[in-house]
């Protein structure tokens, strides 16, 4: 049985102030139904490191290397020494706006998981490429790069997130349907890679205009065991009815 995984992503979202009132009013409200969580800016990651108690923190990014002349970047080790288990990385809007590729996305899966932290990977198609009924072809072979060379006891510590491009701050959410087929699409890529049983372990999620009516019904899909979630996680009271409509 796979335990549920809902993170919300911040983006560029929330100052250190506003994490803090976010977490106050969120964190006790956590329950045990899923491993709940947020991906919060590097600056603010601290801070909620130290105030949260059930929600998971997770980064938004990190770099490949160890450490060097990589101005602006952050190691796995600087998150790590605040704490940090989970990193959200190859999200559509780093690969889109700043240069990450497939290539880097499985540096940095390699990396995290080297250093012990929970990667979460995610990997999507564009519109044109949805309509060009690529979806298939795009997803296993993002899947088969960001996890190349990932050893086959640490699969089961990644976490995929199937996020279509077109659904992600549209509040154009794919359907169930749709979401479910790819995710199966997923699972069936890691089997040939892995095999079933390592498969059958990793937990995917999907992402694009997740909302709180919609996260129990999105979970009850076979191949779904999770949710990653923009907007919708930004507000304490959206974040929490999360939490009450998983049940
Ligand atoms: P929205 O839920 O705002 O569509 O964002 C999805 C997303 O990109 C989560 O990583």
């Amino acid at each position: 049985m796979r335990k549920p995984v809902i993170f919300g992503n911040w983006k560029m979202n929330k100052t250190i102030a506003e994490t803090v009132e976010f977490i106050n009013a969120v964190d006790k409200e956590v329950k045990d139904n899923a491993d709940w969580g947020i991906g919060v800016p590097y600056l603010a990651l601290a801070k909620a490191k130290e105030l949260a108690g059930n929600l998971n923190i997770a980064a938004e990014n990190m770099h490949f290397k160890d450490n060097g002349a990589y101005t602006g970047e952050v190691s796995a080790e600087m998150l790590k020494e605040i704490g940090i288990e989970w990193v959200i990385l190859g999200h559509s809007e780093r690969r889109q706006y700043f240069g990450e590729t497939d290539e880097t996305v499985n540096a940095k899966t390699l990396q995290a998981l080297k250093n012990g932290l929970t990667p979460i990977v995610c990997v999507g198609e564009t519109l044109e490429q949805f309509e060009a009924d690529e979806t298939e072809n795009v997803v296993r072979t993002q899947t088969a790069a960001a996890l190349k060379d990932v050893c086959p006891n640490c699969i089961k510590k990644v976490v995929i997130a199937y996020e279509p491009v077109w659904a992600i701050g549209t509040g154009k959410t794919a359907t169930n349907e749709i979401a479910q087929n790819v995710c199966a699409i997923i699972r069936d890529e890691l089997a040939k890679l892995f095999g079933q049983e390592a498969a059958d372990a990793v937990r995917i999620q999907y992402g694009g205009s997740v909302k709180p009516e919609g996260i129990k019904t999105l979970l009850e899909q076979p191949d779904i065991d999770g949710a990653l979630v923009g907007g919708a996680s930004l507000v304490a009271d959206s974040y929490i009815a999360m939490i009450e409509n998983l049940g």
